[in-house]
């Protein structure tokens, strides 16, 4: 039997830059204690009442099929958020609930895209945004951004690729580079997508992670809430990955189609987790931030480390759970730093090669582990790029 053409090529073909990460887990198995700097996801588990009210919720008998838009409760919870998060009145038809960011991202392009159109996206970008627009037979075309404009995308570059696609995928905060997009940035990037009459596909599941700045929703920008389908998910904010809980916020009579697809696809997402996510919510901003200080805590570790050596060039890691560091002074490539730092040293970190071609020459360090043991791997990391820089 064939597969299907949308199957057969939905990586694009090659490892997607995953050797180092494959290499890692591999030493793991094989007993190699190795300091594990590449996975997005935080070190500390989904916290106990949260889990307290799944479990209440399921032994409660809500363990059916639920509605497929999501249950009322926590379309109306994520409208509330978005409308006092963004200052965009926003109701829970304006929500369709989805299992996790990832399959908002595709639903997203499903609506946005038809078959063979040209779907954008912004280069360093996350893992799987190409093969997520492949996987509804689009086609995905990068847009370059800079290292020396801390990767925040320039409206000029995504116009002049802008004229012959149908929609354009950003995300801020940003993995992986932890860049957060500035107002002047999602200013420019709205006027293109006017002038051009994109979709803006806008991935905010990083949206309580800002360490500089203010999060701002493109969705929020004057013109923009008819053509923006903004992506969430409890996954970063409320630690719940396993949960598989997201959603898409759009035109009303967007949504009324996307429940529509979602019907046919997905059937929603179990009422016991939609039930865990409400209680979850409603612990409000001081828990979301409680989630997210650990990132922010060695973040400040990280300035202090880097500040202290001229060998590795920080990006200001604005937001997210990200560091990408810039080690072309050591005249290696990321791709070759990353191996040699797993070799030699046993840390295991993404090369900048893993998420395109911009962010060449660097690594994305992830801030997942506990702080002793995160400043410790930075340090012998300086002083290996030291030694590396050194020697070229
Ligand atoms: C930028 C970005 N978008 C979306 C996702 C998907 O998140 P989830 O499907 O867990 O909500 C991730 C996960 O790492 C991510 O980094």
């Amino acid at each position: 039997m064939t597969l299907s053409q949308r199957m057969q090529t939905l990586t694009g073909g090659g490892s997607d830059g995953w050797d180092v990460f494959l290499k890692a887990r591999r030493m793991i198995a094989e007993g190699t204690p190795v300091v594990e700097l590449t996975i997005g996801e935080h070190d500390i588990r989904t916290a106990a009442p949260i889990l307290q009210d799944m479990h209440r919720s399921a032994m409660g008998g809500h363990t059916g099929y639920a509605m497929v838009p999501g249950t009322d409760a926590l379309r109306d919870m994520v409208a509330r958020r978005t409308s006092e998060r963004t200052g965009v009145p926003t109701t829970r038809d304006n929500v369709l609930i989805t299992p996790g960011g990832q399959s908002a991202l595709f639903t997203a392009h499903a609506a946005a895209c038809d078959p063979g159109d040209t779907a954008l996206y912004i280069d360093p970008y996350y893992a799987t945004y190409p093969g997520t627009i492949r996987g509804v037979s689009a086609v995905p075309r990068a847009v370059q951004t800079r290292a020396e404009d801390a990767f925040q995308p320039r409206a000029a570059d995504i116009a002049a690729h802008a004229p012959d696609a149908r929609s354009l995928l950003i995300n801020s905060p940003n993995n992986p580079t932890g860049t957060v997009y500035s107002r002047a940035t999602l200013d420019g990037i709205a006027q293109v997508c006017m002038e051009h009459d994109l979709w803006l596909i806008s991935d905010e599941v990083y949206d309580t992670q800002v360490w500089e700045g203010a999060h701002v929703s493109p969705r929020a920008l004057p013109g923009m809430a008819e053509r923006t389908l903004v992506v969430g998910s409890m996954s970063k904010s409320h630690a719940m990955t396993g949960s598989r809980c997201g959603w898409i916020i759009g035109p009303e009579e967007v949504i009324a189609h996307l429940i529509t697809f979602a019907t046919h696809t997905t059937y929603g997402v179990p009422g016991f987790i939609q039930d865990a996510s409400v209680f979850a919510l409603g612990q409000g901003p001081d828990f979301e931030a409680e989630i997210a200080a650990p990132f922010l805590r060695r973040r400040a570790i990280a300035q202090r480390v880097l500040g202290a050596q001229n060998t590795i060039g920080m990006i200001p890691a604005q937001g997210a759970m990200y560091l990408m560091l810039d080690i072309r002074a050591t005249g290696m490539s990321g791709d070759d730093f990353a191996n040699a730092l797993l070799d030699q040293h046993h840390i295991a970190v993404m090369p900048g090669e893993s998420f395109g071609n911009a962010a060449a020459g660097h690594v994305r360090v992830a801030m997942t582990i506990d702080d002793a043991g995160f400043e410790a791997a930075l340090r012998r990391l300086t002083a290996f790029a030291e030694t590396c820089a050194r020697a070229a």
